[in-house]
């Protein structure tokens, strides 16, 4: 139970580091741009803008919407902040499916972003009709696919600073990265809520990670 709090608690504060971060392209000051990309941004700030708004709320609303304790204790809290939740995905993944046309490393980078785009709408999508049909155990499970992938924006930058940090040249690292940052995320989560006898301790020793009430 302490490990499942602790790495809440990291996914938490991440999260809330990399939405911070993010939040300094919201001045629309093209210094604070990531330098290889400053041109591309300077033309597509409504559509960079639009992704980083709605990739910002579904970061900071995603552990909080994994918290036991909140959806126990406040279920319409729950509720509104999925809401919100699900707004902040279709803005950040549309923005981001079309950033990912001009994403820097060319076009096997920018189909790692669109392979992200769309398992990020198609697992909330898939979590919304879930809830939509009253089905609980299948909300879950696709919600937690889809934060899996909501994470994929820390891994990215964690991922990043282990390249740059260990002298790796920075192109082939972006383009590898690109699909890093995502693909093992979704597989972990995958396996984490797969069906069958073993699916319950593992989902929740992986996955069910929130502070006990
Ligand atoms: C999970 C789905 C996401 C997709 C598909 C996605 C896609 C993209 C793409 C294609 C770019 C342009 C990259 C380039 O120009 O090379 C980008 C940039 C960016 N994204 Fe996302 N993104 C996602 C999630 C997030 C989240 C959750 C955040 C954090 C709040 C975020 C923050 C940023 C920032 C700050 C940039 C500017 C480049 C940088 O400084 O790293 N993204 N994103």
């Amino acid at each position: 139970m302490r490990s499942r709090r602790a790495v809440w608690t990291v996914a938490l504060l991440l999260s809330l580091a990399i939405a911070a971060a993010s939040a300094r392209y919201l001045t629309f000051d093209p210094t604070t741009y990531f330098a290889q990309q400053r041109d591309v941004y300077v033309d597509r700030q409504t559509v960079l803008g639009l992704h980083i708004g709605g990739a910002i709320v579904a970061l900071v609303l995603m552990p909080l919407q994994l918290a036991k304790s909140l959806r126990r204790r406040l279920p319409r809290v729950h509720r509104a902040l999925g809401v919100l939740y699900v707004v902040g995905v279709l803005v950040g993944g549309l923005a981001g499916l079309a950033l990912a046309t001009t994403a820097h490393g060319g076009v096997v980078a920018g189909l790692g972003f669109t392979g992200l785009a769309l398992a990020w709408l198609a697992t909330t999508a898939a979590a919304v009709q879930a809830i939509a049909r009253g089905d609980i155990p299948g909300h879950r499970r696709w919600m937690i696919r889809s934060a899996s992938l909501t994470f994929a924006a820390v891994t990215l930058r964690l991922y990043l600073g282990v390249a740059s940090a260990t002298g790796l040249p920075f192109d082939p690292s972006y383009v590898t990265i690109a699909w890093l940052c995502w693909v093992p995320n979704l597989l972990l989560a995958l396996h984490a809520t797969r069906r069958g006898p073993a699916a319950p301790r593992h989902a929740a020793a992986l996955v069910s990670a929130s502070p006990r009430p």
